[in-house]
């Protein structure tokens, strides 16, 4: 690893959204740490990153495991950019729902990003640098049938940055969050043709966005071009919900 280098950590990296992102950061020069939940996932991000960085097994269900994980980091390098883009979705009518489908979801898309968030912004004030980009979803903004759990924890994610963002804003460190629409990734490769059809006659631009076009976005919040961006949640979904 390169210590001129700024040093971003993509979660969820080995596919779909995270690779996208962790590529272009490579690209413009930052060295990635990128996690997975599995072996195999960190072995595909080693294969993409080559020397841009390496890859690192993280679940973020497990704080111990968040918390362990970025002290080990830490050990060698200070994170200056952390992209918070990992998260599930385990959909059900509230009716049917368990307590289990509840408590995933708010715990990987939610209460992870508190003990992300805690391990890194110490170095971040010291250095009075930092990037914190997360990852959110137009259903948090516009709610959707079988998803209280997930659209909780992603509009659950815009108070907690719009707080996070003036708590800090005075040390140099942005707090933004990118929020898609609908994604060509495996996110969504269970809906059915009459889903996608529904969701399709939604979207404005009458197409699925593609992972690079979230990885540009972010970009450009990681970039100077954006320094006096803060506490803003980027949509980024063909038309399909305007604040
Ligand atoms: N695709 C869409 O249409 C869409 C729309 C709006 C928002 N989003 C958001 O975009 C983000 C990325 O989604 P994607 O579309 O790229 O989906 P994806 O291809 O399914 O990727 C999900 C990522 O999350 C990681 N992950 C899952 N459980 C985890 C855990 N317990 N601990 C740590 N990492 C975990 C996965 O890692 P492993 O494979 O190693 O388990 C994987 O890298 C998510 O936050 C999602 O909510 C997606």
């Amino acid at each position: 690893m390169n210590s001129q280098k700024k040093t971003a950590l993509v979660t969820g990296a080995n596919q779909g959204i995270g690779k996208a992102i962790a590529k272009k950061l490579a690209e413009n020069g930052i060295q990635i740490i990128g996690t997975s939940t599995s072996q195999k996932g960190v072995e595909k991000i080693n294969q993409y990153l080559k020397n841009d960085g390496y890859g690192l097994i993280l679940n973020l269900k497990n704080s111990k495991s968040i918390i362990q994980g970025i002290r080990k980091i830490s050990q060698n390098k200070s994170i200056d950019i952390l992209i918070n883009n990992a998260g599930i979705k385990e959909d059900n009518l509230l009716i049917k729902m368990t307590e289990r489908e509840w408590n995933n979801v708010i715990k990987i898309n939610l209460t992870s990003i508190f003990y992300l968030v805690k391990q890194v912004l110490q170095s971040m004030i010291k250095k009075r640098y930092g990037r914190i980009i997360t990852i959110g979803s137009v259903i948090g903004q516009i709610g959707n049938k079988g998803q209280v759990n997930y659209s909780s924890s992603k509009s659950g994610l815009i108070g907690f940055h719009k707080s996070l963002a003036l708590e800090v804003a005075s040390k140099g460190i942005t707090v933004n969050i990118v929020s898609p629409g609908l994604i060509k990734t495996d996110f969504i490769k269970n809906l059915n043709v009459i889903q996608k059809k529904k969701y399709l006659s939604q979207i404005p631009m009458k197409r699925l966005g593609n992972p690079i076009e979230i990885a540009e976005s972010v970009m450009f919040l990681v970039s100077e071009k954006s320094s006096y961006i803060t506490g803003h949640t980027l949509h980024v979904n063909g038309g399909m919900f305007m604040v």
